[in-house]
C-alpha cells in the first residue's frame, strides 16, 4: 500500500470512526464476576446467542484468552485479548486484563491501551486487594472508571456503604446512576437516578438471555415497591446532596465515578452499564508521542504494540502482535514502519481475535486492537506508523520485580533452542531477563513481579521450545537501579547484593532486602541507586 492510496482517507471518516468506538477493560479482584460480565456484555450486543459462550469456567468451552494449558488446569486467565462488537451504531472494544496479580505488569500495559475502565466490585466484598492495585494504576495514568456493583441478587453490603467506602479508601467520590430496590439478596430492579423512575428486572433460565425490562415512574413504583422504593429513594438522594451529583468533568477527571448496580449473571444492570458506555465513556483521542506533542486522530496510521502472545493457536504455534490503533485508517497489506527498528512491517495477516476464533481484519480507526500474526519482529512498546514524519509513543513501563531466580537448561546440549527461548520470553514481557558477566551469558536471571510468572515461563521453556530447565531461587527481594555505573564493584564486592544488566540496558542492583541496602548506603553515602517505581520504570 502507498501513501497515495492512503491520503485518499477522508479526515473526517477517521474522526468519525474513532467518535463510534469505546474501548475499556474491566478491572476486578478475581471471582468479582469479570468473566460473567464479559459473557452478559456481548450477549446484549447479540454477539453470542447465549452467555456462557466466551468464556468457559466450571466446565463451560470456549474461553476467549485461556489458550494456555496451564491457564485451563489452574482456571485463570494469563493472557490477554480483545472482544470486539457492535452495540447500535458504537463499536466496542473490551480489552481482557489477566485476573491473577502476579501479571499486574501485563495488565498495566493492557490498560495503557484503553480509555476508560469499569471496576467491578462483588456486592459482598466492595473493594479488594487487586481492584485496589488496578485502581491505582488507572489513577496514575488519569483513565476514567465507571463502578459496577455486581452480584446484588446475593445477600451483601449496604449500598451506601459500599459508596462511603469508595470515598474513604481511595478518595473517588460515588456518583450514583442507579440505586437498587430491594436490599443485596432481593433484588427487584434499580431506580434510574436521572428518569426518576425504576426499571424492574424478571429473571429468564440461567440468566441466558436478555433479562426483561419494566418501565415503571416514579409513582407506579412506589404504589407496587412500596418501601423497598422508599428507601432507594432515600438513600440515592441522601448521596446526591453529599457530593454525588453526576459531573461529567469529574468523572473524565477521573476524581468521582459513575456507579451502576446489577447481577451480571442474570444480566440485571448490563444493558444500563453498556448505554452509560456509549454516552459518556470517553472515545479515542489525540495521544501524546514521547516527545509530548499529540498525535491528531486523522494523522496517517499509528498505532503501539500493547502485548504479544505466543502460541493461541495449537495447530500453528505462531506470535500475536496486539497493537492499538492511535491515528488513521489501518488497512490489512499496508507496509508500515516499526519506529523502534526503523524497519518496514508488512501487514498481511492481520487478525481480530474472538475467542477461539478468528477472523482476517481488513480495516481499523483509533481505538481498534489489530493483532498482527507471526510479528516476530515486533517488541513490546514498538510504534508502528506509516508515512512520513515518524512518529513514536512513550514506551511502556516494566515493573519492579521482587522475585529473582537463576535459569539453566537441563540438557546442555540445548543450549541454542535455550537462548532462542530466553529470547523470546524476554522480547514478550513474560518476565524480565537480566544477565551479568559474572554469572555469564548461559545462565540468565528470570526477575518477576509474581512468582506465578515463573510458571508461566518455565512451562513455555518445555512446552514450546523442548527445554526443561531448572530454577534456583536467589535471595533478593529488593532491586534499584544503578545510576552511576562506576558503583557497580561496590555493591558487587559488598556481600549483600549484585547488579545484573537487563535486556533493554538498564543495569539493576538486587539486595537481599531493606536492612542490606541501608548498610550499603550508610558504608558509600555517594552510591547512584534509584527506585524503579512500579508504572513509572
Ligand atoms: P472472574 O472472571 O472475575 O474471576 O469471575 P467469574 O465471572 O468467573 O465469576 C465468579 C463466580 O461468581 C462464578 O461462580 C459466577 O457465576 C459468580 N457470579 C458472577 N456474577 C454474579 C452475579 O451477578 N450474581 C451471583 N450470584 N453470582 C455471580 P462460580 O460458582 O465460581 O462459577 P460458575 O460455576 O457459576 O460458573
Amino acid at each position: 500500500m502507498t501513501a497515495s492510496q492512503t491520503a485518499a482517507v477522508a479526515p473526517h471518516e477517521v474522526t468519525r470512526e474513532a467518535g463510534r468506538r469505546r474501548t475499556f477493560a474491566v478491572i476486578s479482584h478475581p471471582d468479582a464476576g469479570k468473566s460473567t460480565l464479559t459473557e452478559a456484555l456481548a450477549l446484549h450486543a447479540k454477539v453470542l446467542t447465549s452467555a456462557g459462550a466466551v468464556h468457559g469456567k466450571g466446565g463451560r468451552r470456549g474461553v476467549t484468552s485461556d489458550w494456555l494449558e496451564m491457564e485451563q488446569a489452574r482456571g485463570i486467565s494469563i493472557t490477554s485479548a480483545a472482544l470486539q462488537f457492535g452495540y447500535g451504531d458504537t463499536v466496542i472494544n473490551l480489552l481482557d486484563t489477566p485476573g491473577h496479580s502476579d501479571f499486574s505488569e501485563d495488565t498495566y500495559r493492557v490498560l495503557s491501551a484503553v480509555d476508560s475502565a469499569v471496576m467491578l466490585l462483588d456486592a459482598a466484598k466492595g473493594l479488594e486487594p487487586q481492584t485496589l492495585k488496578l485502581f491505582d494504576v488507572c489513577r496514575h495514568r488519569g483513565i476514567p472508571v465507571i463502578t459496577f456493583i455486581n452480584k446484588w441478587d446475593r445477600p451483601g453490603r449496604d449500598a451506601l456503604d459500599l459508596c462511603d467506602e469508595l470515598s474513604e479508601r481511595i478518595n473517588l467520590q460515588a456518583m450514583p446512576l442507579t440505586w437498587p430496590v430491594g436490599e443485596a439478596g432481593h433484588f427487584r430492579g434499580a431506580l434510574d437516578v436521572r428518569t426518576g423512575g425504576m426499571v424492574r428486572y424478571q429473571r429468564t433460565a440461567g440468566g441466558a438471555t436478555v433479562a426483561p425490562e419494566t418501565h415503571l415512574d416514579a409513582e407506579q413504583a412506589s404504589t407496587e415497591e412500596g418501601a423497598g422504593w422508599e428507601q432507594a429513594r432515600e438513600e440515592s438522594e441522601l448521596l446526591i446532596s453529599s457530593g454525588g451529583e453526576f459531573d461529567i468533568e469529574r468523572f473524565s477527571d477521573a476524581t468521582a465515578t459513575p456507579v451502576l448496580f446489577g447481577a451480571a449473571v442474570l444480566n440485571f444492570g448490563v444493558r444500563q452499564l453498556l448505554d452509560l458506555l456509549v454516552e459518556l465513556a470517553p472515545r479515542p483521542n489525540r495521544r501524546l508521542d514521547a516527545g509530548g506533542a499529540p498525535r491528531e486522530l486523522d494523522s496517517p496510521f499509528s498505532a503501539f504494540v500493547f502485548k504479544v502472545q505466543t502460541g493461541m493457536d495449537r495447530s500453528h504455534r505462531d506470535q500475536i502482535a496486539f497493537a492499538r490503533v492511535c491515528s488513521g485508517r489501518f488497512e490489512r497489506g499496508m507496509t508500515v514502519t516499526n519506529a523502534t527498528t526503523g524497519r518496514p512491517f508488512a501487514t498481511k495477516y492481520v487478525q481480530q481475535v474472538f475467542g477461539q476464533q478468528r477472523s482476517t481484519l481488513d480495516v481499523a480507526y483509533p481505538g481498534d486492537v489489530i493483532g498482527l500474526v507471526n510479528a516476530t519482529a515486533l517488541r513490546v512498546g514498538d510504534t508502528l506508523y506509516l508515512d512520513r514524519p515518524p512518529v513514536r509513543f512513550p514506551g511502556l513501563p516494566s515493573f519492579a520485580p521482587s522475585h529473582f531466580a537463576v535459569v539453566r537448561p537441563r540438557d546442555l546440549g540445548r543450549a541454542k533452542q535455550f537462548r532462542k527461548g530466553v529470547d523470546q520470553l524476554a522480547s514478550e514481557g513474560v518476565v524480565q531477563v537480566l544477565r551479568s558477566d559474572r554469572r555469564g551469558d548461559a545462565t540468565p536471571v528470570f526477575a518477576v513481579v509474581g512468582p506465578m510468572q515463573f510458571d508461566v515461563a518455565t512451562h513455555r521453556l518445555d512446552v514450546e521450545f523442548g527445554v526443561p530447565v531448572t530454577l534456583d531461587r536467589l535471595q533478593y527481594s529488593v532491586v534499584r537501579r544503578l545510576v552511576e555505573p562506576a558503583h557497580r564493584s561496590l555493591i558487587d564486592s559488598s556481600g549483600r547484593g549484585e547488579v545484573l544488566t537487563r535486556t533493554d540496558g538498564a543495569e539493576l542492583a538486587l539486595f537481599t532486602d531493606e536492612v542490606a541496602l541501608g548498610v550499603i548506603t550508610r558504608q558509600h553515602p555517594e552510591l547512584g541507586v534509584e527506585h524503579l517505581v512500579a508504572g513509572t520504570d
